[in-house]
């Protein structure tokens, strides 16, 4: 491989922006499918899909064609007016997802925060929780997105050191353990609020009964159950949702990252009506949210994970691509994590460090990302076929029998 161009590129990112990332030393300059290219023409497949938000690989014709036609046709409007796209999307992904209604927002941290002031209000005038009192119990270890509020509730103290003074009214208690929700409750509690896994945690699963445990509980103690879906909705686990391997329904969920079909950001939140009634005309909005090019492009980025088995490949691919891990037995593999096509392997940091073996899978081709020290994340577009995934794994086991080796 040769790099003869990506250097000034670099150069150029880190003289004119701030050092709030670290990438890869890889700079991307075109992309389809499952397939990335550097401006020097080497070739990539994508295991990162963009924190999962290229669900449908790169540049899906059909989610290309919409975005033209639509685009021609009308892309911003603002909520000041109806449109002809809006209704439609929202009548789809409510019907898909089971709840009454959905309020579009862009980035999933802007979801979020529609969830926590829709949850506070809920908690206010539903609930009579007393002014400026009311709680939302979160988890160690959670990821949410950026904004003030939401890192106020974060345990990673690099996402929250001098970024306060913080939003109070979080409880944050141990992921997985449903009893240690259900102490935290107290009659100022509006909601729990939770990822099914955490991702950005280090794909993190909880215990088999842990959502349907907290169901019970959130029922029985009046309090809402919201749970984050980012980055593990939209088929990434091998159902649409996380939330239904266990059989439960939430009474709200979060949607972002895939749902602009690797497009444009498109996020949502999704509950009853019962709790969106309170979100009343000036209280709560967004310029861009719910556009015309957003609405018709999430409309037909949910229809595709079915009409293309999208959610099926991710269940079974997922599931050869874990077991492929598992079958490596490799000294530097430690754990083998996820579901569907997410995956967090764990590597013996002895060995080797998460960045370094991005690193050396960069230089044979492959594009991941550490999360963490020592979990690397591998999360491929759904559209992957098996004979991509063995390809890889020829490649990920080569690499690991070469550490070891040099040990
Ligand atoms: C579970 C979860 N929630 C929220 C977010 C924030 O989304 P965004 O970066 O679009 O604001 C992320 C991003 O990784 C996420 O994984």
């Amino acid at each position: 491989m040769t790099y003869s161009k990506q250097q000034s590129f670099i150069d150029k990112e880190t003289d004119f922006g701030p050092d709030n990332y670290k990438p890869i030393p890889v700079v991307l300059s075109k992309a389809k499918g499952v397939w990335v290219w550097d401006v020097d023409g080497n070739k990539y497949l994508d295991m990162m899909s963009a924190y999962s938000a290229v669900s449908h690989g790169h540049s899906h014709p059909e989610l290309l064609k919409v975005l033209h036609k639509q685009s021609s046709q009308l892309a911003l409007t603002s909520r000041a007016f109806y449109t002809d796209t809006l209704g439609p999307y929202l009548e789809t992904i409510t019907s898909l997802s089971n709840f009454d209604m959905a309020l579009p927002m862009n980035s999933g941290a802007e979801a979020v925060e529609t969830a926590i002031k829709a949850a506070r209000r809920w908690g206010y005038r539903s609930k009579n929780i007393e002014t400026d009192k009311a709680e939302i119990i979160v988890a160690d270890g959670n990821f949410h997105g950026r904004t003030t509020t939401i890192v106020s509730f974060s345990s990673e103290p690099n996402s929250k050191d001098d970024f306060g003074p913080l939003t109070p009214g979080f409880i944050s208690v141990e992921f997985g353990s449903a009893k240690a929700i259900e102490k935290a409750i107290n009659k100022n509690t509006a909601a729990v609020l939770i990822e099914p896994i955490q991702g950005e945690g280090g794909i993190i699963v909880p215990p088999e009964n842990y959502l349907s445990d907290v169901r019970e509980i959130c029922t029985q103690k009046n309090v809402l159950m919201i749970l984050d879906e980012v980055q593990s909705g939209l088929g990434r686990t091998g159902k649409m949702f996380a939330f239904q391997h266990s059989d439960i329904q939430p009474d709200g969920l979060i949607l972002g990252k895939a749902l602009g079909g690797g497009f444009m950001p498109v996020s949502c939140f999704l509950s009853s009506s019962e709790v969106m009634q309170w979100l009343t005309p000036g209280s709560h909005g967004s310029t861009f949210g719910g556009n015309p090019l957003a609405a018709a492009i999430a409309k037909r980025a949910l229809e595709l994970l079915d009409e293309e088995g999208l959610i099926e490949n991710s269940r079974v691919l997922g599931e050869y691509f874990k077991n492929a891990f598992i079958e490596m037995k490799s000294n530097v593999i430690t754990d083998v994590r996820g579901k569907g096509l997410w995956i967090g392997v764990e590597i013996d940091p002895s060995y080797i460090s998460g960045k370094e073996l991005s690193m050396l899978l960069l230089k044979k081709g492959i594009l991941s990302k550490e999360t963490h020290e020592t979990v690397i994340r591998f999360a491929p577009p759904l559209i992957i076929t098996k004979e991509d995934i063995d390809w890889a794994v020829n490649i990920i086991k080569e690499t690991l029998d070469e550490i070891v080796l040099e040990k």
